[in-house]
């Protein structure tokens, strides 16, 4: 079955945007987005809660994100490749290809887009995948953890929910950014 991966950059005290709702300090070098693309080269699934799919949707539509730089040019590639599922009650249209919107979150649809998928799949915000971690549905973390503490926002990482990890892989960037990548140990008892 394919996994269900939860992929989020993050402050080094653990949030994926500050008080001020800004998220710029996330922002990685050409190392760091390498890695990534070649980390998300095989999914072909996103499922995307409508905030983070609004600030995603410009590699789409906004062509001078792609003409950065060739690593940009093919993440670009990457994201328009993918199917993208946005789960949103408010969202009236989407504005890019392969993207359909869902008005709930049910965990049995995912689970069976799990059993069908051929490849692994990627939730985010952390909004969306906190309802993710608390149905048992997320098998992988995948969290960069950024050399900055921001002191208080949206946290990365689910409330009220008790899982146990496995450390699967690590890295580290010349930025000082840190991979961390983890297996959940129990897929199915979150929230319990
Ligand atoms: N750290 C980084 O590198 C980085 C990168 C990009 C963005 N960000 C920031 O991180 C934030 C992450 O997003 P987030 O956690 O705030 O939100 P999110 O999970 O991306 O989106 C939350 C929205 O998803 C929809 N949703 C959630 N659960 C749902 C359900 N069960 N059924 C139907 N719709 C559901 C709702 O949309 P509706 O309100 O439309 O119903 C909800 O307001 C972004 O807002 C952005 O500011 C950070």
């Amino acid at each position: 079955m394919a996994k269900l991966i939860y992929s989020a950059i993050a402050s080094l005290d653990g949030y994926v945007e500050d008080e001020d709702g800004k998220f710029d300090w996330a922002e990685q070098d050409e190392e760091v987005h390498a890695f990534i693309n070649d980390l998300e080269r095989p999914v072909r699934t996103y499922l995307y809660g409508r905030r983070l799919y609004e600030t995603m949707v410009g590699w789409e539509t906004d062509p001078s994100l792609a003409e950065h730089s060739p690593v940009m040019r093919d993440f670009a590639a990457i994201w328009q490749a993918a199917e993208k599922i946005v789960y949103s009650r408010t969202l009236e249209a989407v504005s890019t290809t392969r993207t359909r919107i869902e008005r709930e979150f049910h965990p049995d649809a995912v689970r069976q887009e799990k059993q069908a998928a051929g490849s692994d799949l990627i939730v985010g915000g952390a909004g969306l995948a906190a309802e993710a971690f608390r149905a048992g549905l997320v098998d992988e973390l995948h969290l960069f953890l950024t050399p900055v503490l921001v002191g208080g926002g949206k946290h990365a990482l689910p409330e009220g929910v008790n899982l146990k990890l496995e450390l699967l892989d690590e890295r580290r960037f010349r930025s000082g950014t840190v991979f961390l990548r983890y297996r959940s140990a129990s897929s199915g008892d979150a929230g319990d």
